[in-house]
């Protein structure tokens, strides 16, 4: 079984939503499908579907402008919440610290974080993919995890390019994920993979070692590309 997560980003509606649920409840797979949509759009229901958020406020509660909570996140229903996802590090200068506080707010409040990251092309080619993927993966890990947790290696010069790395080297950044979280008493944890997924790549992308499942934003933009994908994957 993986795990196949469409990000919605910052587009859909609920009758959207709706529709694709629809769709997507008539697909047979064993693999887990996961929509992340908008706060507005959580408290959609499925029997088959699960939903998780965007984004979670690192604070508990108060005056936080515009801020949503891991309680009103799981008042929705929803059971998943992506944390530091590189849109959110680039456009609104989220830390690794900041990003820890999130996936511990997530877990205080019973939701499984899907904790991201990832190196910048410049990183890459500064050879530093492993540095960067230790100090991220170690500093926005939450302090003493007892319930599920996930992590996304997501190269941020992949996503929404087009470009992947070679599957060389995504088995060798998830073999080195796997291994530190081991080293924490968190092996087993799910490792995704994420960055310009699609039907073609992903059956090799999923069938890597230690590669848990994908985490997807332009292939869930069309159905039409998103449940070729789940049907590919063995
Ligand atoms: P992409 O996005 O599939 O468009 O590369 C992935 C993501 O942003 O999580």
């Amino acid at each position: 079984m993986k795990y196949i997560i469409g990000n919605w980003k910052m587009n859909g509606s609920i009758e959207e939503l709706q529709r694709r649920i629809e769709i997507l409840e008539t697909v047979k797979t064993d693999h887990r499908v996961i929509i992340c949509p908008p706060f507005t759009m959580l408290n959609v229901k499925s029997d088959r579907i699960e939903l998780g958020a965007q984004d979670i406020s690192m604070h508990d509660h108060g005056s936080y402008t515009g801020e949503v909570s891991g309680q009103m996140i799981a008042q929705t229903g929803a059971k998943y919440v992506i944390v530091g996802h590189s849109e959110r590090r680039k456009y609104h200068n989220e830390t690794n610290e900041m990003v820890r506080a999130k996936a511990e707010q997530a877990i205080a409040n019973g939701l499984i974080p899907i904790i991201c990251i990832g190196e910048t092309v410049e990183e890459k080619n500064a050879g530093k993919t492993a540095e960067i993927i230790e100090r991220d993966l170690r500093g926005s890990m939450p302090t003493d995890v007892k319930s599920e947790i996930m992590v996304a290696y997501e190269p941020r010069w992949a996503i929404g390019t087009g470009v992947i790395p070679t599957i060389t080297d995504i088995g060798n950044a998830h073999k080195l994920i796997a291994d530190i979280l081991e080293s924490i008493g968190l092996g087993g944890t799910a490792i995704l993979y994420g960055g310009s997924v699609n039907a073609e790549n992903g059956p090799d992308i999923m069938a890597t070692p230690n590669v848990d499942g994908a985490l997807i934003g332009t292939s869930f933009l069309k159905m039409e590309t998103f449940v070729p994908i789940i049907e590919s994957v063995e």
